[in-house]
């Protein structure tokens, strides 16, 4: 018999089946850390520019959650509270935005000696899984 929850509940998984898309729940495995990986690592880890001044390593869920020495940079729940966010929309003082430019990198062996004033931004579609991520509880999945 077709009771309308049964209907609602046909029409539901026909629309999930025709769209094939992938579940909107951002990991921190596969979406966050290759990001943060590839544009932070070089300065925000133990003998990078970054870390030595401010604390903030990107090595792993703990440090990232830890934050820098001045306090977290990730608010679990909310993206519009978290720092980190701000930084990566250049929401700060142009001195402040990430990520920053990368000067002699080569000369150092691969590890950023010299951090310029100027940062450019990362892809808006980088930020928007970062936030999203952050607003889903910011876990360690
Ligand atoms: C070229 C080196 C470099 C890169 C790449 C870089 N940073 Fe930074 N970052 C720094 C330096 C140096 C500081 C400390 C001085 C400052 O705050 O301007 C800093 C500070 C920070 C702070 C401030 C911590 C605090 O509380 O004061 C955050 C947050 C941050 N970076 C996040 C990031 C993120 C996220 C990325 C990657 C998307 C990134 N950075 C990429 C060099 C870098």
């Amino acid at each position: 018999m077709f009771t309308p929850k049964s209907i609602a509940l046909a029409s539901f998984s026909a629309a999930a089946l025709l769209c094939g898309c992938r579940s909107n729940v951002e990991s921190f495995k596969t979406d966050v850390q290759p990001i943060l990986e590839h544009n932070c690592a070089v300065c925000h880890s133990p003998g990078g520019i970054g870390y030595e001044m401010s604390g903030f390593s990107v090595q792993s869920y703990a440090t990232l959650l830890k934050g820098s020495k001045f306090g977290p940079l990730v608010i679990p729940g909310s993206s519009k509270q978290s720092n980190l966010i701000w930084l990566l929309k250049h929401g700060a003082h142009p001195s402040m935005n990430m990520p920053k430019i990368c000067e002699h990198l080569a000369a150092q062996d691969g590890k950023c000696a010299i951090a310029s004033q100027y940062a450019r931004r990362l892809p808006e579609r980088q930020v928007k899984i970062i936030s999203r991520w952050i607003d889903q509880g910011a876990r360690d999945n």
